[in-house]
């Protein structure tokens, strides 16, 4: 458990996210730093080349999409520069996995967080497991998931990249695993990013890295008490 006064003349708000450049998990004045500098910028490189390699792809996939390429100036410029995007978006989630890979173990807890009675009365506002730490059940198997996606999609996308290297029979899988891996992926990510927007101070944590104490209270009530100390009533 950390506290950081606030210097005189300046805001809570202000405070703390001039501490969250480089600390998290901190309590400040009525203000939780929840994701350091360094968190966020990982997590934006994977927002971002997720969305680039999507667009890029596209219009690769089908002709349907085929309006996409103009934003990249055509088809043969979306074939080049889509494999390079996925290679970024798959050491953005390399750098993922090392800073979240701890925090993100399931424990028996977070199983049952995933039931389906639970998960539904977690959409409706109405439930929070009072032992909910920093991520629910429900962030720490996005993470796991997000994860497993990226390698099918880092694999399958070498074969495909370079297909004179690898047998026919390989690279028909490939097409098949890519292609369910990447609509699986965007499912997954719109789901993610409504969450994130349709709940108010969610997104703020991802952009200057603080959340308020009554938003940390009811999402991750375990998590507000470490941080700030308190006791669980
Ligand atoms: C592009 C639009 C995206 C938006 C608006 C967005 C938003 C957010 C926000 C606000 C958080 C913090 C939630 C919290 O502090 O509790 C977060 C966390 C996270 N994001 Fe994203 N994200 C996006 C894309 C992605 C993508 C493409 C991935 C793919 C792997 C991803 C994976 C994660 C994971 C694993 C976490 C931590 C667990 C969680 O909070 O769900 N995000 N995201």
């Amino acid at each position: 458990m950390a506290h950081v006064v606030s210097p005189p003349n300046v805001g809570h708000a202000d405070a703390a996210i001039a501490v969250a450049r480089s600390l998290e998990d901190v309590e400040v004045g009525d203000r939780i730093v929840r994701h350091t500098l360094a968190t966020r910028l990982m997590h934006w490189l994977v927002g971002t080349s997720f969305i680039l390699s999507f667009l890029t792809g596209m219009p690769i996939w089908t002709p349907i999409f085929g309006w996409m390429a103009a934003l990249f100036g055509g088809l043969q410029v979306c074939r080049w520069l889509h494999p390079f995007l996925g290679v970024l978006f798959s050491v953005g989630l390399l750098w993922m996995a090392a800073s979240w890979w701890s925090q993100m173990v399931m424990s028996g807890r977070d199983m049952e967080w995933l039931s389906p009675a639970y998960f539904a009365k977690y959409l409706r506002f109405e439930s929070t497991d009072p032992e909910t730490g920093k991520y629910n059940g429900g962030q720490k198997a996005l993470f796991w998931i997000a994860l497993l996606g990226g390698v099918a999609l880092f694999l399958s996308g070498l074969v495909l990249w370079f297909p004179g290297v690898f047998p026919q029979a390989l690279r028909e899988v490939s097409w098949i695993l890519h292609d369910v891996a990447f609509i699986a992926f965007f499912l997954l990510i719109i789901g993610h990013v409504y969450l994130a927007i349709a709940d108010p101070g969610t997104f703020e944590s991802m952009v200057d890295g603080t959340v308020s104490k009554p938003w940390a209270r009811l999402h991750h009530p375990r998590w507000y008490r470490d941080v700030t100390g308190e006791q669980r009533k």
